[in-house]
């Protein structure tokens, strides 16, 4: 070993600090690098606990982007960090692959307590993209079908599979032709729903119960619907849950909002891991499982390396563990409906305001061309004729630089801003927000004003840029 790797692991971190824009420059992504100084997010971040994240000059900021939704529980939540400690002093038998573990089989165990009554299974993955990936192929296992009905704007993950059924352009467009078989049909659209299962061919309808990108509620009725044209045409309902499960929408699950929703198939992934350590899992009906591994030379013919490895499963059963005992699904119930009323309220005094709409702690703001003043709409319409989708810096940028709020657009090529705070979040922290999001708005109709100058100038720097 070198000289220079004897000493303490955080000391290179330390060595380093400050380095990682030009690292990044160099060895990584460069473009991601350039957008980071464009909007001044270049923060040199130095700790994160709870609901916060530090920069290296001790200034507090408050996340609502939470790694885009993994710290359900906020960072290095305590309970966390015992766990993984332990487990690593335990020198436990990891990934023996021809034995069973007993964590994984725990936490099926725990994740199948918060499904609807009836035989479930689960199969653990890696990630949110994995997932989806999964319950694709089981689904054409199980029905001998190929065809799979998936929505407009909805986001499933970006490996092939995942991206064949992903309702965005965007993400698609230059990476070749995609999975064969797919079909976009409209959000919230059943009788395009029906059109596209009418002729029993197809394997599998998935969705989002809100969509990610843009915030959007299933209708009330809409699943119980979906689930009931699913089950008539011989297909299978797959709800995603990567972003919406594991209590983020005031519910152990988002479909559980609607009563009589059973999905076969629910893709989990990202705050299952408490934010430490990738892990996912599709938890689908018995005789689904039993259709794809049905014979001991099948058993295993879907796999993964590392899945169901122990650090992943200590950190989902603890995460389980935590949001059961911290009754953090509660909170978000509680202070997701507050923060969606009070941003609804906050929002009817700003003309570019469209919308509020969201679950639990799931919530986006949406924004268009105002109707009323005609100085607003011009500058809408000169921003537009710039670059479209700029308009939400001018809400994300003053609330880090400004407010010290973290937050992001919701997706390429949309004006909704969404907030995913974690599930510890506490009524001060909303208020922050909230008096944050006041100011901001307000700003948005001053013309001429800093906020759209800053965004006047991100609209040409990013048309110069691309
Ligand atoms: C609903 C949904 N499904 C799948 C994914 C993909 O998850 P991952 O990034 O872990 O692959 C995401 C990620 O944002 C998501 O929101």
């Amino acid at each position: 070993m070198s000289q220079e790797n004897t000493g303490s692991f955080i000391d290179l971190i330390e060595a380093h600090r400050g380095s990682q824009y030009a690292l990044h420059q160099e060895y990584i992504n460069p473009a991601f690098v350039r957008m980071l100084k464009a909007i001044g997010f270049d923060k040199n971040y130095t700790r994160g606990e709870g609901a916060y994240l530090w920069d290296a000059q001790g200034n507090q900021y408050l996340d609502l982007l939470t790694g885009w939704g993994v710290f359900m529980l906020g960072r290095n939540h305590p309970r966390l960090r015992t766990v993984l400690k332990e487990m690593l002093d335990a020198q436990s038998p990891n990934l023996v692959r021809m034995d069973c573990s007993i964590l994984s089989g725990l936490v099926a165990k725990a994740l199948v307590e918060h499904m609807p009554e009836g035989l479930w299974r689960v199969f653990f993955t890696n990630s949110g993209t994995e997932s989806v990936e999964g319950a694709i192929k089981f689904a054409r296992c199980c029905t001998a079908r190929q065809k799979i009905v998936y929505c407009h704007n909805g986001f499933h993950g970006l490996t092939t599979g995942s991206l064949s059924v992903n309702g965005a352009e965007f993400f698609r467009e230059r990476f070749g032709e995609l999975s064969p078989g797919t079909i976009e049909i409209p959000f919230n659209d059943l009788p395009a729903l029906e059109r596209a299962l009418a002729a029993k061919d197809v394997a599998a309808f998935i969705l989002e119960p809100i969509q990610g990108k843009t915030c959007e509620v299933v209708a009330d009725g809409y699943l119980l619907e979906a689930q009931r044209l699913c089950r008539n045409a011989g297909s299978l309902l797959i709800v995603d849950e990567v972003q919406t499960g594991m209590g983020r929408t005031g519910k152990w699950f988002g479909f559980q909002h609607w009563d009589g929703v059973e999905p076969d198939m629910v893709c989990v992934a990202k705050g299952l891991s408490g934010g430490f350590v990738p892990v996912g899992a599709i938890i689908c009906k018995s005789r689904i499982m039993e259709t794809v591994f049905n014979s001991m030379e099948r058993c295993v013919v879907h796999s993964n390396t590392f899945g169901q490895n122990d650090l992943a499963m200590a950190a989902a059963m603890a995460s389980i563990q935590v949001i059961e005992d911290e009754h953090l699904v509660e909170n978000a119930a509680e202070l997701g409906a507050y923060a969606i009323d009070r941003l609804t309220q906050i929002g009817k005094s700003c003309p570019f305001v469209t919308a509020v709409r969201g679950k639990g702690l799931m919530f986006g703001i949406d924004f268009g061309r105002p109707s009323g003043t005609l100085k607003l709409r011009l500058a809408w319409d000169a921003l537009h004729k710039l670059n479209f989708g700029v308009f939400g810096q001018m809400i994300v940028v003053p609330l880090l630089q400004k407010h010290r709020i973290l937050t992001q657009v919701a997706g390429y090529h949309t004006e909704v801003i969404k907030f995913l705070p974690p599930l510890v979040v506490t009524r001060a922290d909303v208020d922050w927000f909230l008096a944050a999001m006041e100011d901001t708005l307000a700003d948005t109709q001053r013309i001429p004003g800093a906020a759209w100058d800053t965004v006047m100038g991100l609209a040409k720097n990013v048309v110069r840029v691309g």
